[in-house]
């Protein structure tokens, strides 16, 4: 199924980028061979405090632990603002785009720097102190930024909790990592549609009594309940402070934020990033990757309560002195042109987005991208899941008109920032891979028993020395962290990706080859689905794969078993897909329910997902070995009754 077509490196386009395939090979090789000379150099990119003189401190096997600039401090919102004051103040750093596409607004450093510095003192003034978690739920809106650097600036902790989640898993994440501050607005708008973020915190609050104060932005204006002493008005509180902070000094290895990511096993895990070494990662790679040029507009549609809008909307543009535009609303609204509008309208150079949007807009055919000109665009990215070499050809024929390169960036919450892509002007494309190695990072395929595997093959992907960008543990459990990503592969961090490895050493990823699925870009533990099926009081039993899905990239399949006595109904199969949105978020609906008299388990009684997977894959042709299971009579069952998918 490999797609053979090769898409090599312009010389318009190497003769101007950052870095060419001359140069890509030296400092790759630097990087690997030398990796304290050569962060020690990157490292310079930005201001430091007080210098570093230590550059790399890791360890992959024993004592699991990862340092980058340890001795050196810094704050990262003086690189992200403070530090362009004097040559790009009037430039604009965020552009806002909102829901409706009437309303957009430029926000320059200087105006930035203001904001940040006020909403630094409102944090401080209501009790925030350097190392305190501070929980934001907010929509993408300037405000989100603001509240982010806001934070670093006097070195408190944030955890961006994604808008779509719901009250629960909210109330969840700011119980686990014992927050003390809530960040929202009144309500978020999406597609014209209003989303109840202060109805909801205030739900989550309810669970969690060490919340003291919920600062809350006025967005819509729409009505919101209020408990004095605890809420505030966040207009109102930037007025009453001053427009001075001081940035507090940290160390390179003082946390930065936790973003919670779903895994294969129990809740989201608070995945911890730290100061300097996240952000010289994410300054790098934003520069790099997208061959970024000072005066350039860049444009990803991510949301901040994802890692992608972590580092590559807020963190990497601001440091490196972007313009970055922040949109707040969704690729169909008004209408299905949305993107390539807010690309002609606002000279859009760098277009990030994810496969699942592409797909969505592909089916509407080349018609409505053709009524836009696009003729700014210089480079497109992608990102978050596999982008099958259908929709890389439309991407990059019809929206980038043949003319701009395509960067498949492969990376994860934990890795901080991008491990594998092309650089634009010094690696050719080939649609559906990743490529090859950003510097420093050094890929190795193993199999199943952990041998490494040479050349041309296909296995586990997983990183065999330390980057500057990646995670350092979670939150409060080290030893989650250790056994998650160090103790399957001893000695190397495993990614949960599988991947293969082509003759020309270009990297597929394949998907996850653990109980992760990935579902429009989003990364869904079939545990967490499960678990709020099985709190339903007529659920016995349930089990969740993921399934090929047209625009989804995969679908949530869920078996459910019933209690003895409860009916199958349609009703009831509508009631637990509304269940499961109410106790996990939107995004964890399943996209079909199949009911299953039983689940095929072993003798012991552990469920065997593989078969589940075929089946919900319509594989049944290659079930595999079924020898051990205790009832075999259950998969035809299963086979029989299998959902089509609408
Ligand atoms: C998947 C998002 C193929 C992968 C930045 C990974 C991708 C998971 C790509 C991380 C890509 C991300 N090609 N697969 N270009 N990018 N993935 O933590 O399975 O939300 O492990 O980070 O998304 O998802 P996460």
């Amino acid at each position: 199924m490999t797609d053979n077509s090769f898409f090599p490196v312009k010389p318009e386009i190497a003769a101007t980028a950052h870095v060419n395939a001359d140069a890509y090979a030296r400092m790759y090789e630097q990087s690997v061979k030398d990796p304290e000379g050569f962060w020690g150099e990157q490292g310079k990119r930005l201001d430091w405090i007080k210098p570093y003189s230590k550059v790399k401190d890791v360890n992959f096997h024993d004592d699991v632990h990862i340092r980058w600039f340890h001795d050196g401090t810094l704050n990262v919102s003086a690189n992200c603002i403070d530090r362009h004051l004097a040559t790009r103040g009037d430039q604009t750093a965020i552009l806002f785009e909102g829901d409706d596409p009437g309303v957009s607004k430029a926000i320059t450093y200087r105006e930035l720097h203001e904001k940040v510095s006020r909403l630094a003192n409102v944090l401080k003034k209501n009790g925030v102190k350097k190392g305190d978690r501070v929980t934001i739920y907010l929509p993408m809106i300037p405000e989100a930024a603001y509240a982010m650097l806001a934070c670093t600036r006097i070195g408190a902790i944030h955890s961006i909790v994604f808008g779509g989640f719901s009250p629960d898993s909210l109330k969840d994440r700011i119980v686990d990592c014992d927050s003390h501050f809530v960040i929202t607005s009144d309500e978020g708008l999406r597609g014209g549609r209003k989303v109840p973020l202060k109805a909801n915190a205030d739900k989550a609050v309810a669970g969690a009594p060490m919340v003291k104060h919920v600062l809350v932005v006025k967005h819509t204006g729409g009505d919101v309940a209020w408990t004095a002493g605890r809420d505030l008005w966040y207009h109102e509180e930037m007025e009453s402070v001053s427009a001075d902070c001081p940035p507090e000094e940290m160390s390179a290895e003082d946390p930065l934020f936790i973003l919670y990511t779903s895994g294969s096993t129990g809740k989201p895990k608070g995945v911890l990033h730290t100061t300097g070494g996240y952000l010289v990662y994410a300054s790098m790679t934003h520069q790099y990757v997208f061959d970024y040029k000072d005066g350039e507009v860049y444009w990803c549609t991510a949301d901040v309560g994802w890692v992608t809008g972590h580092s590559y909307i807020v963190y990497g543009p601001l440091a490196n002195g972007a313009t970055t535009l922040m949109f707040e609303g969704i690729p169909t609204y008004p209408d299905v042109l949305r993107f390539w509008q807010v690309i002609d309208k606002h000279k859009v150079n760098i277009f990030y987005t994810a496969p699942t949007a592409i797909r969505s807009l592909m089916r509407e055919g080349e018609g409505p991208v053709k009524k836009t000109s696009r003729a700014s665009l210089r480079v497109l990215g992608s990102v978050g899941e596999p982008i099958n070499p259908e929709a890389w050809m439309w991407y990059y024929n019809v929206v980038g008109d043949a003319r701009c390169p395509i960067v498949d960036t492969w990376w994860q919450t934990e890795t901080g920032g991008i491990l594998i892509t092309p650089l634009v002007g010094a690696i050719g494309q080939k649609p559906g891979s990743a490529t090859k190695p950003f510097f420093g990072v050094q890929p190795v395929v193993v199999d199943n028993e952990g041998q490494i595997l040479e050349g041309e093959t296909e296995g586990n992907l997983c990183i065999a020395d330390a980057w500057p960008g990646m995670m350092r543990t979670v939150y409060g459990d080290h030893e989650r962290f250790v056994q998650t990503y160090f103790s399957t592969f001893p000695g190397k961090y495993f990614t949960g990706d599988g991947c293969r490895r082509d003759a020309d050493g270009y990297y597929w990823i394949t998907g996850r080859v653990d109980d992760v699925i990935n579902v429009s870009g989003h990364r869904m533990g079939t545990a967490e689905v499960e678990s709020a099926l099985v709190a339903h009081p007529k659920v016995a039993e349930a089990a969740v794969v993921g399934y090929p899905h047209d625009l989804k990239g995969q679908g949530i399949y869920a078996y459910v078993t019933l209690n003895a006595g409860e009916a199958p109904t349609e009703e009831l199969r509508k009631e637990l897909v509304a269940w499961v949105r109410k106790e996990i978020g939107p995004i964890a609906s399943p996209d079909l329910i199949q009911w299953a008299p039983g689940l095929p388990k072993t003798r012991s009684g552990k469920i065997m997902r593989r078969i589940l997977r075929k089946i919900a894959a319509n594989e049944h042709d290659s079930l595999g070995d079924t020898s051990t299971l205790a009832d075999p009579g259950v998969v035809t069952d299963l086979i029989d009754n299998r959902m089509n998918n609408a």
